[in-house]
């Protein structure tokens, strides 16, 4: 079937997953949608970022997807129920791949996750390890300051090095097996983090694991493209420009600007 993959993140984090989709289904097409006008939504309401994730989803249903990811971890922890409610496609959300990979690296060892404030305030994390391990421990620590960082390209030096420090010391304490990159910006600042929290703590980023949950369910339904490699058209809300010149940074590659289209979301 050779219709797009619809991936929805708040802003250019979300390439990070869309990286990890492409390596892993180099032949499917992709249609991102970065809801760069109303970033971050890792600050805001429930109730707020889950009508956001829905008007997301309506855009890239209208464009045929036949699949939708929510790349952003925050409308993974609100709106994951509210955007399968409405969707007409399978949706797949990033806190269960990453709540899996996180037990199958912690055997039975504490699981510190990181992420954004409203990520951490709605708990999907520390439940959906509990739904596969109910007595493991699970600690969490907001980040905030880390989503900037990454976008401002600060991933090392003295900056980075105090925050680093300031966040996942308290942590350390705890003495996690296993820490899980709750965000989609965290990727990238993979190297100070495991820098500052030392050696024996493994580091889990739910974009690989989302990627093979997404491969399996294209294969049960039998929507897998037989075809071609396809492209990636990108969507956002505004500043464009500042999406392809920071989006590299998530992606790993340039982005075309002739690829990226202005989109209004109601
Ligand atoms: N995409 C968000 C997440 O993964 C981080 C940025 C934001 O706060 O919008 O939680």
């Amino acid at each position: 079937m050779n219709q797009p993959i619809g991936i929805f993140d708040s802003g250019m984090g979300g390439l990070t997953v869309l990286r990890a989709l492409r390596r892993q289904l180099p032949n499917e097409s992709f249609v991102y949608l970065g809801d760069t006008a109303r970033l971050p939504y890792g600050t805001k309401s429930g109730e707020t970022v889950s009508r956001y994730a829905v008007q997301a989803a309506a855009a890239l249903v209208t464009r045929g997807i036949k699949l939708l990811v929510i790349a952003c971890n925050t409308a993974s922890a609100y709106a994951l129920p509210a955007v399968q409610d409405f969707a007409v496609v399978p949706v797949i959300g990033v806190i269960d791949p990453g709540a899996r990979a996180a037990v199958a690296a912690a055997a039975q060892g504490p699981i510190a996750v990181i992420a954004t404030e409203g990520t951490v305030k709605g708990g999907a994390y520390a439940r959906a390890i509990r739904t596969i391990a109910p007595a493991i421990e699970v600690v969490q620590q907001p980040c905030p300051l880390f989503v900037p960082l990454a976008e401002e390209g600060l991933t090392k030096g003295d900056i980075a090095e105090a925050v680093a420090r300031h966040y996942l010391a308290p942590l350390c304490e705890s003495r996690p097996r296993c820490l899980v990159l709750g965000c989609t910006h965290f990727p990238v600042l993979k190297g100070i983090i495991a820098q500052t929290i030392g050696t024996g703590i493994a580091l889990v980023d739910s974009a690989e694991t989302t990627a093979l949950m997404v491969e399996t369910t294209l294969r049960e339904r039998n929507l897998l493209n037989g075809g071609a490699a396809g492209g990636t058209t990108y969507l956002v809300t505004d500043a464009a420009d500042r999406f392809v010149r920071v989006g590299q940074t998530f992606l790993g590659e340039s982005i075309d600007t002739g690829s990226v289209e202005i989109v209004d979301l109601q």
